[in-house]
């Protein structure tokens, strides 16, 4: 398994692979890698020739009061995680690499980019598609692959591709859970014990307004086996994030986001 940090070093070996006629899939993450990112990583040798994984704590989605400080890292064991895998490369750039000094362009979506992530966390979506542009560009795949468990940072990607044109196709991989149910996340981590146990019900409850039940009392109900917040709950159309029309024939999602004392944890599941 390659190890590179430089654009350049990247674009040399992922030329070599495609002048041999292989296709090539981008796995971008954040590292603190568990057993969802190794799914996606093995839906990414099944969709192409050679698999790079990009590790890299994007400051731009922060926000100066999220956990960008205290974000789990582990590089040793992300490389170990890699290589039992079967990735090809992974791709650690530097900050100075990806925002080079004199920086000063951003993507900013609207449409699918606005409403629940995009009221709570305002300038969380532009610096993921900002920096996923660039992961796409420098890397050049025939596919990258973005886990569902983000269901919005999916749908504003697509959107992105679409809108930009660019050439390459976007897979969801469905969201890797615990037995508990609970949604595989590196913010996991943060949990206290008890936290951990009552972690589960968020899941449980949009199971549950994916089977007709209100959403407000879903909510209600999160909030009395021990979540301390619920920012949104809500059932939305699939595609735009646009409020959900039974009578479309289009498919739903049901999306949430709520909090588990200093831990904010999001889910989502189809109707
Ligand atoms: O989902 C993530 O880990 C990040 O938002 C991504 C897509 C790697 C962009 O920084």
């Amino acid at each position: 398994m390659e190890i590179v940090k430089t654009i350049n070093h990247l674009r040399t070996e992922i030329g070599r692979w495609r002048a041999a006629g292989e296709t090539v899939a981008l796995v971008p993450t954040m590292g603190a890698l568990h057993a969802g990112h190794i799914a996606l990583v093995g839906a990414a040798l099944t969709a192409a020739d050679r698999v790079v994984v990009s590790i890299f704590i994007n400051p731009t989605q922060f926000a100066p009061h999220e956990d960008l400080a205290r974000y789990p890292r582990d590089e040793a064991g992300d490389l170990a995680k890699l290589a039992g895998a079967g990735a090809h490369a992974v791709w650690i750039p530097p900050v100075s690499e990806i925002y080079p000094d004199g920086f000063a362009t951003r993507i900013v979506p609207e449409g699918a980019a606005l409403p629940l992530e995009g009221e709570f966390r305002p300038h969380h979506f532009s610096g993921v598609a900002t920096v996923v542009c660039k992961l796409l560009a420098a890397a050049t795949p025939h596919v990258a692959l973005f886990g569902e468990k983000d269901f919005q940072q999916l749908a504003v990607i697509r959107q992105m591709v679409r809108d930009l044109t660019l050439p390459v196709t976007i897979q969801g991989v469905p969201t890797a859970r615990e037995d508990d149910g609970l949604a595989l996340s590196s913010r996991n981590a943060y949990l206290s014990e008890d936290e951990r146990y009552i972690a589960p019900m968020l899941y449980k409850a949009i199971q549950e307004v994916a089977r007709g039940r209100s959403p407000a009392e879903a909510a209600e109900a999160l909030l009395t086996v021990g979540f301390s917040r619920v920012d949104y709950l809500e059932v939305r159309d699939a595609e735009t994030l646009a409020p959900f029309n039974p009578d479309s024939g289009r498919p739903g999602r049901v999306l949430a986001a709520a909090w588990l004392g200093n831990t904010r944890l999001i889910d989502n599941v189809a109707v």
